[in-house]
């Protein structure tokens, strides 16, 4: 089979959250099974900066009008873990700080710039001549490849009978823009109805991919079935639910070659689960470089995007108690500025306990991962969630709230069986996550049971394999699907 990969974000060229894992490990997945795989991806400024010396221009040039402007971008190439990789350069688009704006807001053109990208990755499947089964795309950022597909190249011999596959990464973000972005990015007014791209008088492309693809996807088995409920469906659970038929729910795994405390040049100590010493090593270490109390007692992490659906607030609502249980926590975050101020004021108060770091840092994201005995996801809703896998590969214990894929990767400890990978609350509520926590300390104070939780936790696994075999028989779906017509 072949495959076009297209993301906004890939994790060692421009990475923002998990799709930019996905969009790294799938690929290199679906490659180890023999399948012949490329990623599309903007070429944005971080990778100029920091790649340049491993880019090739392909010498491929790609016209298309958006915005009332004809406007031409060059195709590089790079590879990742030996999978090959297109990058559509276009410097007014994409040569900028962030992908997607700064923690002030999202940059306005954000529909023209993905827009233009949607449309570029087409066209250069076209003019390499990839002879692809199937497009897979991620996210409203590049949801409008199923709707130009069906409108723009309908009659293409190159596109028309290519299956796609759309995933949902998070429902949340839906790329919703005024109405008149539509005659500006190519489509005409016939896509704005009810039954494809209008959503309350404005225009919404994950609408677009949902509809238009061949296959819709999401990123865990429980989430695909939260995201046809109101509560979970970002008013979008109907649309879903008319595509219950095509739409399936598939765990992420993470790549346990990247992510492995043997072997991770980051950490401070390389261990595995029979040098469990050479974690609190790392412990000790973190706590040292954080200003944090050399203690004994459970240190919790926590890494992620500072955005509501986190549960900072849950956090911010422990705290207190946590630092009078004996806890330390430490953060690793950027996002909303609300929850940094939140969050630094904590470490003001509980010097010594509470350690706040904003911004983004792949090193002390492995230390924390290493360094911590627990890892906190109080997420309000988690599509899948690779934090608490990365933490279990640590043997680092989450305490999650049973969301999405929270929900289908852990389960509470049991300390009579000696089951489960972790501890677990329902309600987001601060009483709930914080009965979670007493538990977990509880175990923790049974230090032979914890080191055999440790161990369980590093032996789970949530690798690629049975994932990307899932999606193979998918793409095979969609393709049947694209030629039938
Ligand atoms: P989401 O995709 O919703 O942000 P996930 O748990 O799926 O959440 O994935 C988050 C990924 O991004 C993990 O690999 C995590 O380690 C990483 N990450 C998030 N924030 C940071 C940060 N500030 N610094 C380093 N890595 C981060
Ligand atoms: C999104 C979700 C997260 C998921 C990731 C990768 O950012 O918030 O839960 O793990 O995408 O699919």
């Amino acid at each position: 089979m072949r495959i076009a990969f297209c993301s906004s974000e890939m994790a060692s060229l421009a990475k923002v959250g998990g799709l930019a894992d996905v969009t790294e490990s799938l690929p290199k997945a679906l490659a180890g099974l023999g399948e012949d795989v490329w990623v599309f991806l903007p070429l944005y400024k971080q990778i100029w900066v920091e790649r340049q010396k491993d880019l090739e221009d392909t010498g491929v040039k790609i016209s298309i009008c958006i915005d009332g402007q004809e406007r031409t971008a060059a195709l590089w190439k790079t590879s990742v873990h030996g999978v090959t990789v297109y990058l559509v350069d276009y410097r007014e688009y994409f040569y900028r700080d962030h992908p997607y704006g700064t923690p002030e807001g999202d940059y306005p053109d954000n529909p023209f710039r993905f827009a233009f990208f949607s449309r570029a990755v087409l066209e250069a499947i076209k003019a390499l001549g990839l002879g692809i089964d199937i497009i897979h795309c991620n996210d409203w950022e590049t949801a409008l490849v199923p709707v130009y597909q069906t409108h723009l190249y309908r009659e293409d011999p190159q596109l028309k009978d290519v299956g796609t596959i759309f995933t949902i990464h998070n429902l949340a973000y839906q790329g919703v823009f005024d109405k008149e972005v539509l005659p500006k990015i190519g489509l005409d007014w016939s896509l704005f109805h009810m039954e494809a791209l209008e959503y309350y008088g404005n225009v919404n492309y994950l609408k677009g991919g949902i509809v238009f693809s061949h296959i819709v996807s999401t990123v865990s088995p429980t989430y695909a079935r939260e995201i046809q409920t109101e509560r979970f469906g970002y008013g979008l659970d109907g649309v879903l639910r008319k595509r219950k038929d095509r739409l399936f729910g598939v765990l992420n795994g993470i790549d346990y070659d990247e992510w492995n405390p043997a072997t991770d040049p980051k950490i401070y100590v390389n261990y595995d689960k029979e040098r469990l010493e050479a974690k609190g090593e790392n412990k000790r270490r973190l706590q040292e470089d954080k200003g944090l109390e050399p203690m004994e007692s459970p240190l919790a992490g926590m890494v992620g995007r500072l955005v509501e659906q986190k549960g900072v607030d849950l956090v911010h609502a422990v705290v207190g108690d946590m630092v009078s249980m004996g806890m330390q926590l430490i953060v690793l975050g950027a996002g909303e500025k609300r929850y940094h101020d939140m969050l630094l004021e904590l470490q003001e108060k509980y010097r010594g306990m509470v350690s706040i770091n904003i911004g983004y840092s792949d090193e002390l994201a492995s230390r924390i991962y290493a360094g911590c005995d627990l890892f906190l996801m109080p997420s309000r809703y988690e599509p899948c969630g690779l934090g608490q896998m990365i933490a279990l590969r640590y043997g680092t214990i989450p305490v999650v709230r049973a969301t999405g894929g929270l929900a289908d990767t852990i389960t509470e400890y049991n300390p009579e069986t000696g089951e489960g990978n972790g501890f677990v609350f329902e309600a987001f509520k601060p009483g709930e996550f914080l009965a979670a926590l007493q538990r977990a300390q509880g175990v923790y104070s049974y230090g032979e049971r914890w080191q055999t939780l440790v161990k369980r936790a590093m032996e789970c696994d949530f690798s690629w394999g049975a994932s990307a075999r899932r999606y193979m028989e998918i793409y095979e779906l969609a393709k049947g699907l694209a030629s039938s017509g």
